[in-house]
């Protein structure tokens, strides 16, 4: 059904990133990281929601999979030859990580260097992506051009129609010639029109600068919708990246080799060409058309606005290519996983070696539900100094327009992938008078649209320990280390340790106490009780501190 492997091995692993979308979905298979799907799918009433258990399940992200469902159906009872991959960019970092060719901890430093280090791609004929080329007639009629492709429903119940997800939107700027490439939804409106959401909002997308332009000079804009690629070419699509930097040659930055392109069999755009499909047509300068509702990575469904409408005029393919889906709506979702994973390590890149804050850990955006740009927690040495706090939250606040609305600075004792801990934080080390600031003027950025829309503002929130705290009042390590080996050996059910796990010193901690803890847990625990005999004392009220009184030891 699919084409073979152009350079993978036996095992499916290849030596660098892979070269297009195939060879990517022939190493997760071989590591085990494929569900194959046989039986018939509805794609518009059961793909999605399928996959969606994955994120809504309360499995671990270590065990989500890429779903290939190889025998799609449609509502209308429609057959589709073309298989339908969900979730092989990213519905785990590890599945990320496998796209780039790389370990997840070396994913910041690939792209700061594909950034630095761009790679012009080349041009080839005869592209594979080119195999099929459907146009003119071809492109109109039931169940013709669009309609023969099997495009999900996102969000059945809600979504008005199939949309495109996984996409990489190809403009060029009318003016300097340079293209972008942008990850934005398409509605099927016909079998040969398309409705395209680039956003408007500041920090939105490279896209809608391109139409702008085209918008003022009255010229249609081309735009070819790219699906299925290999990831470092598809993962250019959601990262912010500079304006005016050819993504193109970013990828080939990320691959280490010049990404192979074409030119587009019907418009003046350059496309990957071992994509596995294109999408290619022609976006109206002036018309605007109603596009949604659609499920959004807000969390809420996008209302109807009108955006803008695209004619196509030729659909391109591969002899047996597969469709790529992306899950996206409420978060955590592959749509947040696929930012996540490069968003995060440009964050803490920015804060600890552009502006210098050496005690900035680490970066944590928050992704269940709110989908990261709006909540983000710094992780801060114990001891920075409380200027460099600040900075770091306004650096984090600041970095992009629509990311930081809210930050919170917690220690490195603290694991910001824990809510419940930062709320610890928060609950114990933050007096909201000295260490709360709300600042204004901050835009609206990416949320519903019901209600206000006015401007919003940002609050920064140093949660950091601030002085010496008494233990972690859990047993130290090594007895919760001793109690999960005896849990482990009476074949409880499967634990996952969540930190804190265990107890630690949060520095104000006697060698007395410590004398006592020992003491008790060797089973000599009269001998604290005739130190204290000892020590008694009349004139004291109950609760009065023993260090007030009998000074620090
Ligand atoms: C699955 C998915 C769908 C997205 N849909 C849209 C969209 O419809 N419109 C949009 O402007 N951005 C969308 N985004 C976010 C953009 O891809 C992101 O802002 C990216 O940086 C845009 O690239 P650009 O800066 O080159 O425009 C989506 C992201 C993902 C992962």
């Amino acid at each position: 059904m699919l084409d073979a492997p152009k350079k993978a091995g036996a095992t499916g692993a290849t030596a660098g990133p892979p070269t297009d979308f195939q060879q990517h979905l022939a190493t997760l298979e071989a590591q085990g990281l494929v569900v194959r799907v046989d039986r018939p799918i509805n794609k518009d009433t059961e793909l999605h929601p399928l996959v969606r258990w994955q994120f809504a399940g309360g499995l671990p992200e270590d065990q989500r999979r890429a779903f290939l469902f190889t025998n799609v159906v449609g509502a209308d009872g429609r057959k589709f030859d073309m298989p339908v991959a969900v979730g092989a960019l990213a519905a785990s970092a590890r599945i990320y990580s496998l796209g780039m060719g790389k370990p997840v901890e070396e994913i910041e430093a690939a792209w700061s260097n594909a950034i630095a280090n761009p790679i012009p791609p080349v041009r080839v004929s005869s592209p594979p992506c080119q195999e099929v080329v459907i146009k003119g007639n071809d492109l109109r009629g039931a169940g013709k051009g669009l309609a023969a492709l099997p495009v999900p429903i996102s969000t059945p119940g809600y979504d008005a129609a199939p949309y495109l997800t996984a996409t990489l939107a190809v403009t060029r700027d009318p003016e300097t010639g340079i293209q972008n490439m942008g990850t934005y939804r398409g509605q099927l409106k016909a079998p040969d029109r398309l409705g395209v959401r680039m956003a408007a909002r500041i920090g939105g997308a490279g896209g809608y600068q391109h139409w702008r332009k085209h918008n003022k000079m009255k010229t249609p804009m081309p735009c070819a919708f790219v699906i299925g690629a290999a990831p470092t070419v598809m993962f250019t699509g959601p990262m912010k990246l500079p304006i005016d930097l050819d993504e193109m040659a970013v990828a080939g930055g990320l691959a280490g080799a010049p990404v192979r392109i074409a030119k587009c069999v019907s418009i003046d755009l350059d496309v990957p060409a071992d994509a596995e499909l294109v999408i290619e047509g022609l976006i109206d300068p002036e018309f605007l058309e109603p596009e949604g509702p659609f499920g959004e990575s807000h969390g809420h469904i996008a209302l109807e606005d009108f955006n803008m409408s695209m004619q196509v005029t030729a659909i391109t393919h591969k002899r047996k290519p597969v469709f790529v889906s992306i899950i996206s709506e409420v978060t955590p979702s592959e749509s947040s996983v696929v930012k996540r994973v490069a968003y995060e390590p440009m964050f803490l890149a920015h804060l600890r070696d552009r502006l210098s804050i050496k005690g900035v850990r680490r970066v944590v955006m928050h992704e269940p539900l709110s989908n990261l740009r709006k909540i983000i927690f710094v992780q801060c040495a114990h001891g920075m100094p409380r200027s460099e706090v600040w900075r770091a939250l306004s650096g984090a606040s600041t970095l992009l327009a629509d990311c930081g609305k809210i930050c919170v600075a917690v220690s490195e004792d603290i694991d910001p992938t824990n809510a419940d801990a930062v709320f610890w934080s928060m609950a114990y080390r933050m007096n909201p008078t000295d260490d709360l600031h709300v600042l204004p003027y901050r835009s609206a950025g990416h949320g519903p649209k019901t209600g206000t829309r006015g401007s919003d503002s940002t609050l920064l929130i140093d949660a950091t320990l601030k002085s010496t705290a008494p233990p972690l009042a859990l047993p130290t390590r090594e007895f919760m280390e001793n109690a999960k080996t005896i849990w482990d050996e009476l074949g409880l059910p499967p634990i996952t340790p969540q930190p804190p796990w265990h107890g630690y010193s949060l520095g104000d901690w006697a060698d007395d106490w410590e004398t006592f803890a020992r003491r008790a847990v060797n089973g000599e625990w009269e001998a604290n009780g005739r130190d204290t005999l000892a020590r008694r004392r009349g004139g004291v009220t109950p609760e009065t501190p023993v260090r007030e009184v009998e000074g620090k030891k």
